[in-house]
């Protein structure tokens, strides 16, 4: 695996093994985003209302990279009209498709039946390749196949050691969706964790390319934001070396069903 490897996802597209959150970039996008690209950072995760997709915009624009070779992850919230939305979103990242367009989070009354017709739509014109949901449970996500909707392709949730469920595993694992992985460091909280700082010394790694490499062994799709260049070089070289089957155990018996940024969205 290196950090061009990519995940099928169950419409054939390819999808990186990691990408790179912009939530709280604010000011700094354009400069990070330039920075990872450079790096090798080949998906860019963003929201409207992180605030970044300009600065992603402009990055692009002005970097060396392709536009093809670039996979862009945007979303819609629950109070947009899907197809207008992703219209719009697309303006503000200067690009005419996304890669991937999300749902953020379900509504608080419905699965999200209509802004999903709404992605389906904008798959159909090209504006998105693959759509997705976020934030979703595995009932809401039956809610919107039953509803004569088209399977999700991703299903973005918080995920780590400390916080993640078997049992979503294997709902995306048997429905052919992918897993992304946001919040994957924890927010930072739970860097100096005993046993994940005892483990990362064996391999003379860093926490956080434990938390990232445990992902891409199970096939999760991490999303690490860093601000810090120090921080995007050491996120993605994650690529020489491997946990072991034992270490990977150890890891998941970390789990304590925690989130950084309240209570997991998906139990
Ligand atoms: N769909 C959703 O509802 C949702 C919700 C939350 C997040 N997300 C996405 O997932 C992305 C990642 O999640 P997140 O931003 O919540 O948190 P995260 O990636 O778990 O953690 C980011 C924090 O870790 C620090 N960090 C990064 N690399 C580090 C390193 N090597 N050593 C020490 N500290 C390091 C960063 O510092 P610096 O920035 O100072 O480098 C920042 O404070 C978001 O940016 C967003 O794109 C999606």
């Amino acid at each position: 695996m290196n950090p061009n490897a990519t995940v099928a996802l169950h419409t054939g597209h390819p999808m990186p093994v990691m990408g790179l959150g912009t939530w709280q970039l604010t000011k700094d996008t354009e400069e990070t985003v330039q920075a990872a690209l450079g790096l090798g950072y080949r998906m860019i995760d963003t929201s409207s209302d992180y605030g970044s997709q300009p600065g992603i915009g402009e990055a692009i624009k002005r970097g060396g990279t392709d536009r093809s070779s670039i996979y862009l992850v945007a979303k819609v919230e629950e109070m947009d009209d899907a197809y207008d939305a992703t219209r719009r979103y697309l303006d503000e990242l200067q690009t005419d498709y996304a890669d991937l367009m999300l749902i953020h989070r379900p509504p608080p009354t419905s699965a999200g039946e209509q802004l999903w017709s709404g992605l389906m739509r904008a798959k159909q014109d090209g504006l998105a390749r693959d759509i997705g949901v976020s934030n979703y449970t595995t009932g809401q996500i039956e809610a919107l196949i039953d509803a004569g909707g088209e399977m999700p392709a991703v299903n973005q949730i918080e995920w780590s050691p400390f916080g993640h469920s078997q049992a979503m595993l294997d709902y995306c694992r048997k429905r052919g969706i992918v897993l992304q992985a946001y919040s994957p460091l924890t927010r930072a909280r739970r860097l100096t964790d005993d046993a994940l700082a005892g483990i990362a010394s064996r391999y003379g790694k860093t926490a956080p390319q434990i938390l990232i490499r445990w992902n891409l062994q199970r096939g999760t799709v991490p999303l690490p934001k860093a601000n810090q260049k120090h921080h995007l070089e050491e996120n993605i070289d994650v690529f020489d070396f491997a946990i072991s089957d034992e270490d990977m155990a150890s890891l998941d018996a970390l789990n304590e069903r925690y989130s950084a940024l309240g209570s997991l969205p998906y139990e």
